[in-house]
Formats: C-alpha cells, structure tokens, sequence
C-alpha cells in the first residue's frame, strides 16, 4: 500500500519508543529502572477521578459542544485570569485532547506550505513533527548549557528568514528544565510582535516550577504583545492526567474558532468524563493547589538529591541545574567510545548494561545529551544513578 506523502516522512515519537521498550522488557521478566518516563508517578488525585466517575454515572455521556462544555471553558478562562493576573475570555479557550492536540491545532491552523516556524532546540521530540504535518518547515534555533538552554532575540534573528511565520517556545522546556524569567519572555514575545512572527507558547510545565509557585508565562506580559500568540497548556503533568487527555488552548477567540471547526471534523470534542473530571482540577479551591503542590514539593526534593549526586559520581556530565518540569538533560559525549558512538547507542549500552533506561539526546535535537525524568520513585533514581556511575567506571577502567 501507499503510503501518502502527508505522513511518509513521520518519525514516531522517540519518547514513547523507550516507554515501550522498559514494557516489553520487563514483561520478559528483566528488571528495569526506568528514568525515561514523560508523566508524573502519581495518581491523579482523587476529587478529580470521582468527578469523572460521578459524571458516567450521570449520564454525561454524550457528545458535549466541540470547543468543550461551557463551565470547563469558563473555569480554565478564570483560573488563567487568576494566576496572571488580568482578565479573560473564555470564548479563547479550546478543550483538546492533550496539550499536543491542542500544538497541533495551532500549527495545522496558522501554517502551511512554504512557511518556516522556529524552534529552539534542544526541543520537545514532537514539535518538528507537528510543524511538519502542517507542511510548514522546523527551522531550529540552538539554545547552548552556558546559555542555560534558553534563546533570546539575537538567536531568532539569525535564525530568521523572510519566510518564518512561527515560533514554538516552550518554558518550563523539555527536555531541559530550563525557564524563562519574564524579561526575556517579555524580549523575545517584543520580538515576534516587531517581526510579524506568531508564537505557540507551550506552558505544559507552568506549575511545576521549583523557583516560584508558577513559571511567567505568556500572559503575564503586555496586551500589545499577545495578538498573534496562541497558549497551549493542560492537566496533563501538574495533574497527573496524562491518560484522560485533557489539554487547552486560549487564543483570540477569532482564531478559536477556527480551530474549533478544524477539531469538529477531527474528534467532535473531548471525551466528556475527561472533560467533567477537568472541571474538579480547574476549579480554585484549596484541595487542587494542595494537590499540586505536594507533588512538585517531591519533584524538587528528587532535583536536589539528583543533582548532588550526578556531582559528585559523575562530574563528567555538565548539566544546569532544572528550574522546572522533571527532566536532568546532562552530557554524554565524554563517555562515547567505538562502541558508545552517540547518544542512542550509548543509551541501548546503559539500558542492556545496567537495566536503566533513558532518553537519547538525539530524541531532542542533540546527540551529545541523554534525557533523566525525575518522575520516578526516589529510591529508583538513585539506585539508577548508582548504577549508571558504576558501569561507567567499570568501563572507564577506573575501578
Ligand atoms: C513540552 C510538552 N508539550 C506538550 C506535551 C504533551 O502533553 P499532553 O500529554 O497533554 O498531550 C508534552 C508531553 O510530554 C511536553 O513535554
């Protein structure tokens, strides 16, 4: 059969490949510490389960408005006008299908042929992909360690052209923890509006941030910035939600509603029990925000423990410290030989040696990395990095 060129070039997510490989692996039997996973390793927190329960149970089991029900629109439109301070409209919002429908929603509906959109990298394996199926071009924008990941407005210029449209900016960043301080969120969004240039701003990871309560974000800047930006968030991570699919986006409601056309014809909406168990995690009361924060206060206790050991059993592997998400993003190269050649060999060696398994840097746009989450067990972690710092001195030759 033939396959048709919209998909033909398609990489499947590198990300979910690993988590497939740890399941298939220890349904063999083999014991693997799996520190590649994109989710928290929490439960979604109970309130919300039951109101997804309660709403089956009900009977809210039919098709809801495609854009999503009216008090979840409006719930998510006040608690963004909560936490920025500013007022909202919930005709912006979009319910989707997880943060990456929503991405794709934006990407499918601002680009097309001809078009490049900007994107930093080390970037979220998805994007270029996502930029891809919009028939646009990924033109990538090299964020460095020294420069804590991050880009600013020289970095876009030199990579800009006169076809670019776009720019996919994602702050808490995966894979590399990084976050932006809102002066240069405000430099960079100056920028795109100077330039004509649309931003999708992925803020997936906003409330799990370990040097304030929530990282700035879009919304937190200036009216005239924001006309050609479009926030992509969800419950996905600060909720534990990965598996109901719950994401957004808020935009100008022009816009909103043609990517509410687009998702008619695509899905017709989000699965209504996701949808009515959103509406207990969006609401403001003091149980959501306990929720949350007990378990970014575990991912920050993980971050300290982590990081002090990768400093001292493994001071070859450079990293900045992560600000936000769950992710160590650190270098490997120092440890490549004939038979570690690059980050994924490396990564098959490590998983094969040692039962850990990783990300590849190549997964994010850069081979010289591998990809820690944080997003497991504590006592995990470290037996992980144990194991990790010993295969590599046994093989260095230094034990
Ligand atoms: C930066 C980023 N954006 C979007 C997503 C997708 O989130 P969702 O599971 O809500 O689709 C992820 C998931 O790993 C992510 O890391």
């Amino acid at each position: 059969m033939q396959i048709s060129e919209n998909i033909r070039d398609l990489e499947p997510s590198a990300t979910l490949a690993v988590t497939t490989l740890c399941k298939t692996m220890r349904a063999q039997g083999r014991e693997v510490i799996d520190l590649s996973a994109g989710e928290p390793d929490f439960r979604t927190p109970d309130f919300a389960a039951q109101a997804g329960i309660a709403s089956i149970v009900q009977g809210f089991t039919h098709y809801t408005p495609v854009a999503g029900v009216p008090v979840l629109r409006t719930l998510i439109a006040e608690d963004l006008a909560d936490r920025h301070g500013r007022a909202t409209n919930p005709d912006g919002v979009v319910v989707t299908a997880g943060a990456k429908h929503a991405l794709f929603n934006a990407c499918f509906s601002l680009f097309g042929p001809g078009d490049e959109v900007l994107v930093p990298s080390p970037y979220w394996t998805s994007y270029p992909e996502i930029v891809k199926l919009s028939r646009a071009r990924p033109v990538f924008v090299p964020a460095t360690l020294e420069s804590g990941f991050r880009i600013g407005p020289a970095d876009l210029d030199a990579a800009r052209s006169d076809a670019t449209r776009g720019l996919l900016l994602n702050s808490p960043t995966n894979p590399t923890g990084a976050v932006y301080p809102i002066e240069e969120l405000d430099a960079i969004f100056r920028w795109a509006a100077d330039n004509d240039i649309c931003i999708i701003s992925d803020e997936i990871y906003a409330r799990i941030c370990f040097t304030q309560p929530f990282a700035a974000g879009a919304l937190d800047l200036d009216s005239e910035l924001l006309k050609n930006v479009v926030l992509v968030s969800g419950a996905s991570k600060a909720f534990a939600m990965t598996g109901w699919r719950l994401g957004f986006s808020y935009s100008s409601p022009e816009l909103a509603r043609k990517m509410t056309a687009l998702q008619s014809h695509m899905t017709s909406g989000i699965a209504a029990a996701t949808q009515y168990a959103g509406v207990a995690v969006f609401r403001k009361e003091p149980r959501v925000e306990h929720a949350v924060r007990a378990m970014v206060g575990v991912f920050r206790h993980r971050r300290e423990r982590l990081t002090t050991m990768f400093r001292r059993h493994l001071p070859q592997a450079a990293f900045v410290s992560p600000d936000g998400a769950f992710y160590l993003f650190f270098r490997i190269d120092s440890f490549f030989d004939e038979q570690r050649r690059d980050s994924i060999s490396f990564c098959s060696w490590l998983l094969e040696k040692t039962g850990v398994a990783l990300v590849p840097g190549a997964a994010f746009g850069d081979d010289r990395f591998a990809r820690l989450s944080f997003a497991a067990p504590e006592d995990e972690i470290i037996e992980g990095i144990r194991r990790m710092a010993e295969a590599l001195a046994v093989s260095a030759g230094t034990r």
